[in-house]
């Protein structure tokens, strides 16, 4: 069984295929973190070296032992007011205004499946492949249960943490953050993915030095400036070896991760949700969820935790008709006009996306209310027949005459004070009393922690999705919050939280009243591209910087946490409308190459040559999607000179090798890039070359990728394993 209970000691073990992870309840009661790595047996309880540590307090019931701290002992659930001076998880105020926390073991539960949580995201799985261990930790005013979730065969142990006041007064919860790893010893770097707009998660590595690193969404969104996923390895860890471990908040508020050397060389990681303008108080009875963190450990490198966190997050997070089956290829409006369309101007796109190949019509911001450019409209999801010419169920019937499916861009979530949902009802926006708002794209943010607010905006919503044969919708969140204040609640503290609840309620209703419309999350690009999302939506716009070599970066830093299929890319127009940088239609091509494959651009301006081309991209992304979308993702070269990176088969039969050399140098030394996971000892043959490799040879040596004629040259190779 993945989760087993010794009571001779008091000790959890949790097992996955190549991890175990093991606590002990130790004789007061408090969980004593022993171990999370490579597959081991036994009790490891011998990792605890007790010491007297000055200036290091003792719980009460220790009496004279000064040997026992928490300040210094590997915790699972590290609390406030125990003597541990290091970072908690969970800080509480009772009703007079006391701080400290003293929770203690009571008891367990074991069951199969995997537990989810009530109106929030959560890793699923049936009853045969998972476990839920339940630990309940009691206090004197409140009590906490501790949920794990094993996924063994995706070696994915799962953290969520349920806090309920049972006393008889309010309690304000502070700070209440769900995972942590304390390691006794080791040395590790951290590694983050940090970014703005339009250059999401770049990939940032460090050695953790005394003291604490931080990243923080202080936003209301997971947001463009840290991604809410982490990853501790060792130093020798690359991308192929070594011990790492990763920890993915599945949230799309504010967090905040953390991880601290410690006095005594310890290191104590943990992410949860971000502490500012979060406090949240309890009535009796009521209770408190934080939210989802995934782990993954893995002793071969970071491609193995990232193969790990992919197959999660595509089969047990992703949800819906689209988790499993590859999207359609899109052609999205917004590159193509901006705001400047007509009717005719979007039907003529359709009936060039037609002859292309293309799939899908998105139409992107701009077809409703008043919103010839970004400073109104927003609130107002009635469609501008004036500047269609046609109703939207007209216009959407004519797109699907050709042919074509048809997509719309939406911002639900968001007001401008220029519309007329604003006039009606300027409450429904977040402001602070008092205090003139932050404005952001001359935009509002819409009170989500409101059910009459959501209910209004669903209404609108559910009269365009009820008319229309509207197959996609791009849900997008074009700025932070700032103003943190709801009109109906009593305790500010808790609207960023319930926010996303209600987000998450709205998003839940939606996708189960229309599972066959397949959404596409955004927020200016990827601000929001987190594992909470993708539970609602299964594809993310991975950033507004539709550049090709850009791009390549950000869907390298991207792949660490996410699949391909979850990241959204599109062929746009040259020069880049972001950067002014001239890139080849073929290398563009390149490096769209992604679950969630598009066009961005108006194919009228196109010559007939260029046309050709993306028709024949087209057909070869289709023949290719299945791999990209089900495969195995390896990164096999980042750096400022190459790009290069594989889809392989589950099978391990095929394979499609990608590269961009972005610098070319003077009389160049030849580049090889070396494909992973091919079948050893067999051989596979290169579709377009018909050449013929020895897979060991090429895995060892690599191929020689051609001279570059110029920057940016890009290449492709799909290899077939050849039958005996
Ligand atoms: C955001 C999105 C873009 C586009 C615009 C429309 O910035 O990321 O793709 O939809 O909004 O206003």
């Amino acid at each position: 069984m993945p989760i087993n209970y010794n009571a001779d000691n008091k000790t959890f073990t949790l097992h996955t295929r190549n991890s175990t992870y093991q606590f002990q309840v130790d004789k007061l009661g408090f969980l004593l973190h022993l171990y999370y790595g490579p597959k081991s047996q036994g009790v490891m309880d011998w990792v605890l070296a007790f010491a007297d540590r000055g200036f290091s307090g003792s719980p009460y019931d220790a009496g004279e032992n000064r040997t026992y701290s928490l300040d210094y002992l590997p915790q699972e659930f590290p609390m406030q007011g125990t003597g541990d001076y290091r970072s908690p998880l969970l800080v509480v105020r009772n009703g007079a205004g006391t701080f400290g926390c003293d929770l203690r073991y009571k008891g367990y539960e074991i069951v199969d499946g995997k537990y989810s949580l009530e109106g929030l995201p959560a890793v699923y799985d049936d009853e045969k492949n998972s476990q839920t261990l339940k630990i309940y930790l009691e206090g004197q005013r409140f009590h906490v249960t501790l949920l794990y979730g094993v996924l063994p065969e995706i070696d994915i142990i799962t953290r969520a943490a349920i806090l309920e006041n049972f006393s008889d007064e309010v309690i304000t919860v502070e700070k209440f953050q769900t995972a942590c790893l304390d390691f006794t010893h080791g040395k590790f770097d951290l590694i983050t993915f940090h970014g703005r707009h339009m250059m999401e998660r770049q990939f940032d590595r460090r050695e953790l030095h005394h003291g604490s690193s931080i990243i923080v969404s202080r936003r209301g969104m997971s947001s463009h400036q840290y991604n809410p996923f982490m990853i501790l390895a060792d130093h020798e860890a690359n991308e192929t070896s070594g011990n790492c471990w990763a920890m993915q908040f599945v949230y799309s508020g504010g967090f905040k991760a953390e991880a601290e050397l410690d006095q005594f060389n310890q290191t104590r990681w943990q992410i949860g949700m971000a502490e500012e303008k979060f406090s949240y108080s309890l009535k009796p009875g009521e209770k408190l969820i934080a939210p989802e963190v995934i782990m993954t450990f893995s002793d071969e490198g970071l491609q193995k935790l990232s193969h790990n966190l992919h197959t999660c997050i595509r089969k047990n997070i992703c949800r819906g008709k689209y988790r499993d089956i590859t999207r359609p290829v899109i052609l999205n409006s917004w590159e193509a006009f901006y705001f400047k369309f007509d009717g005719k101007k979007i039907l003529e796109l359709a009936e060039q996306a037609k002859l292309l190949g293309v799939d899908m019509l998105v139409l992107d911001d701009g077809w409703f209310g008043k919103r010839d450019d970004d400073n109104s409209g927003l609130g107002d999801w009635t469609t501008n027949e004036k500047k269609l010419g046609c109703s939207l169920s007209e216009l959407v019937e004519k797109v699907n005459s050709l042919g074509l499916k048809f997509g719309l861009w939406v911002e639900p979530e968001m007001i401008n004070e220029d519309s007329n949902l604003y006039r009606e009802h300027p409450d429904w926006a977040l402001t602070v009393p008092g205090k003139s708002p932050v404005r952001c794209r001359q935009q509002l943010v819409l009170d989500f922690s409101r059910s009459e607010v959501r209910e209004y905006l669903y209404n609108s919503l559910c009269k365009i999705l009820d008319t229309c044969n509207i197959e996609y919708l791009k849900w997008d969140f074009n700025r932070s919050i700032a103003d943190v204040y709801s009109r109906v609640e009593e305790d500010q503290g808790k609207v960023l939280y319930d926010y996303i609840l209600g987000l998450y309620d709205f998003l839940e209703k939606l996708t189960a009243n229309y599972p066959n419309v397949l959404i596409e999350g955004c927020a200016g690009g990827g601000g929001r591209f987190d594992a909470g999302m993708l539970y609602y939506t299964p594809q993310i716009w991975c950033s507004d910087n539709t550049d090709a070599i850009e791009r390549l970066f950000i869907h390298y830093g991207t792949s660490f946490a996410y699949p391909m299929s979850t990241i959204s890319a599109h062929v746009s127009a040259c020069p880049n409308h972001q950067t002014g940088r001239s890139v080849s239609l073929k290398t563009r091509y390149v490096s769209a190459l992604t679950g969630a494959f598009g066009y961005e651009l108006n194919p009228a301006i196109l010559s007939d040559d260029e046309k050709n081309e993306i028709r024949e991209q087209i057909r070869d992304y289709k023949a290719n999607s299945e791999l990209i979308n089900d495969g195995k993702y390896y990164r096999l070269s980042f750096d400022e000179n190459l790009s290069a990176w594989e889809y392989l088969s589950l099978d391990g039969n095929s394979a499609l090798v990608c590269a961009v050399i972005i610098a070319n140098k003077g009389n160049m030394p030849t580049v090889y890039i070396t494909p992973r996971g091919l079948l050893p000892g067999e051989f596979y043959r290169e579709k377009y070359t018909g050449k013929v490799y020895a897979s060991d040879a090429l895995m060892n040596i690599g191929l020689p990728l051609n001279k570059p004629s110029g920057d940016y040259e890009s290449y492709v190779f799909k290899f077939e394993r050849v039958k005996n």
